[in-house]
């Protein structure tokens, strides 16, 4: 299988507030990432913005922070995922721990997930994370369920089309992010679980991280983590800083 190329995926959450600012963020983010060699750059905003961003520029996608995994009908509020791959959304965020919080099950992610690489030919970002660890290692088997549910019945020819985002839920808005060492730990973890689940090679299925990451700390992670890439919250809305993550991703080998 070919190498992927690494992501930089930016979470904008509900965010920014006024429109003017979504356009100058998505203005600078596309430059950034027209210099990019290695990488992708992937800007989630809310969905009333998405279709101000889907001109196409090199290395850049869109992508949404949810879909509902129904085609259409009577689901108010809810946005499709055929309805996001019409407007140029190509990866959507599934299982953030924000969209667990308020009710998200592992089910129904999995539902999302075939929804997004099936039917919408999209690739999902599946965030797993613990809220907190504990000494005899309970966190570890959460992640595995969530992993498992979340892979149910997903043919392995579409793996390539899912990311794994790792986010422990202490590191996500937090000061600061996880150590490098405990990432790549992780790492092995989550590629072991993958490839019991699926027998697959370490390389097939990206894993990026995910809390925290900033302009200090992504160098680092990148280069001791054994990820694919990065989901960043806040610093995704300053381009000043998200352009240095971008750049750090990028000139790691
Ligand atoms: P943060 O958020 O980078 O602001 O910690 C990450 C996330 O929630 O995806």
């Amino acid at each position: 299988m070919k190498k992927m190329k690494k992501l930089i995926v930016g979470n904008w959450k509900m965010n920014p507030v006024e429109v003017e600012d979504a356009k100058n963020i998505v203005k600078a983010v596309k430059r950034a990432g027209s210099k990019l060699r290695k990488s992708q750059v992937v800007v989630c905003p809310p969905f009333v913005y998405t279709s101000l961003f889907s001109k196409k520029s090199s290395n850049f996608f869109l992508g949404a922070q949810n879909a509902n995994h129904e085609m259409s009908g009577s689901f108010t509020g809810e946005v499709s995922y055929s309805m996001l791959y019409q407007l140029g959304v190509r990866f959507v965020i599934l299982g953030h721990s924000e969209r667990r919080k308020m009710g998200e099950t592992d089910e129904i992610v999995n539902r999302k997930l075939k929804s997004v690489v099936n039917d919408g030919g999209m690739t999902a970002i599946l965030c797993v994370g613990e809220a907190s660890r504990d000494h005899n290692g309970d966190y570890l088997e959460l992640i595995k369920k969530q992993i498992h549910t979340a892979l149910t019945d997903v043919p392995k020819k579409l793996l390539p089309q899912v990311v794994i985002a790792y986010e422990p839920i202490w590191a996500i808005g937090g000061a600061s992010a996880m150590s490098p060492r405990d990432l790549h730990e992780m790492s092995i973890y989550i590629k072991k679980i993958l490839n019991d689940m699926f027998s697959i090679a370490s390389d097939d299925i990206r894993i990026i991280y995910g809390g925290a990451v900033d302009k200090v700390n992504a160098e680092e992670l990148i280069r001791e983590g054994n990820v694919s890439g990065f989901l960043v919250g806040r610093q995704s809305l300053v381009p000043k800083d998200f352009t240095e993550i971008m750049k750090a991703v990028d000139s790691t080998k």
